[in-house]
């Protein structure tokens, strides 16, 4: 990895004034992402089309384009010099990148039930994604991230913590409570009932935009941030495209379910 790295880059101030350029970058597609989401919804699940592209199957689509986000990452701490590796704060931001991406690409893939087959350009776009944001998060937090060594007791790192941690079990908590509105075999859709779906139609993604949103609240950087928005703009869209789907297909819908802020939107 290191010879990779030493290819690309001359010097370290190099790589990092490329990490400090991804993390804006990001930052400006998640805005033209943002406008484009006025447009159209993100295809994939209930609004996937042959439009963009040919189908590809649901569980082998999570798990690759996925699994960058978590094989990125544990390459560079296994193969690359990684400067900051035995600081505390850098280590724990590592672990709740980690842990979410284990998740998501080694076990969320194959607990899928009767998904909507994914558009291959979704697929590779997400593919993308996930070797873009791997890199940019684990090389920055494994190399060059400096945090003082009380920053693990600072009420910014504390917080952020217990957000990320909040908002990975409401994630998997609402995930779990999705896949089972299906018996298998089943591929049609419910009114998702208990945990945050009480309160909200797109509590899943509610989950995922408090726990990264934790993330860049401890990790204090523009490259956590910059996840954190796009985050924020794919899954909001998709919040609010889901609730109006919702009202239109069931008249039993709740009515005081909101979008994705309970009580609030
Ligand atoms: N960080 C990011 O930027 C990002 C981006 C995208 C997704 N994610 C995360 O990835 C996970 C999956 O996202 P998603 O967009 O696929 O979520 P989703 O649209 O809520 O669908 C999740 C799964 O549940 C099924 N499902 C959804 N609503 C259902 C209902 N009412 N009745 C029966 N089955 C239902 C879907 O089946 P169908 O396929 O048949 O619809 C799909 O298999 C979420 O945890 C999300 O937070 C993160």
């Amino acid at each position: 990895m290191d010879a990779i790295l030493n290819a690309l880059f001359s010097s370290e101030e190099e790589e990092l004034y490329v990490l400090d350029c991804l993390s804006y970058l990001m930052m400006s597609m998640a805005s033209v992402t943002f406008l484009t989401l006025l447009f159209v919804n993100v295809p994939y699940g209930r609004y996937a089309s042959s439009k963009y592209g040919f189908p590809v199957n649901v569980k082998f689509a999570w798990f690759v384009q996925e699994l960058p986000a978590f094989l990125v990452p544990l390459s560079l701490v296994l193969w690359s010099s990684c400067a900051k590796i035995t600081h505390l704060p850098n280590q724990l931001l590592l672990l709740m990148f980690f842990c979410h991406y284990m998740q998501r690409s080694l076990i969320y893939p194959f607990l899928i039930r009767g998904g909507k087959s994914t558009p291959f350009i979704s697929f590779a776009l997400a593919f993308v994604f996930c070797i873009y944001n791997g890199y940019l998060q684990a090389r920055y937090l494994s190399h060059y991230a400096e945090y003082s060594s009380d920053w693990v007791t600072h009420p910014c790192f504390i917080t952020g913590s217990c957000m990320w941690f909040l908002g990975w079990t409401i994630n998997i908590h609402s995930d779990h409570i999705l896949r089972n509105l299906r018996k298998p075999g089943e591929t049609g859709y419910k009114i998702p009932r208990g945990g945050m779906f009480e309160y909200v139609s797109g509590a899943n993604f509610l989950g995922e935009i408090v726990e990264w949103a934790g993330f860049a609240l401890a990790g204090h950087s523009v490259h956590s941030a910059a996840f954190a928005v796009f985050t924020v703009v794919v899954l909001s869209s998709r919040a609010v495209a889901h609730h109006k789907w919702y009202l239109a297909k069931f008249e039993d819908y709740p009515k005081s379910r909101k979008v994705l802020i309970p009580f609030v939107f």
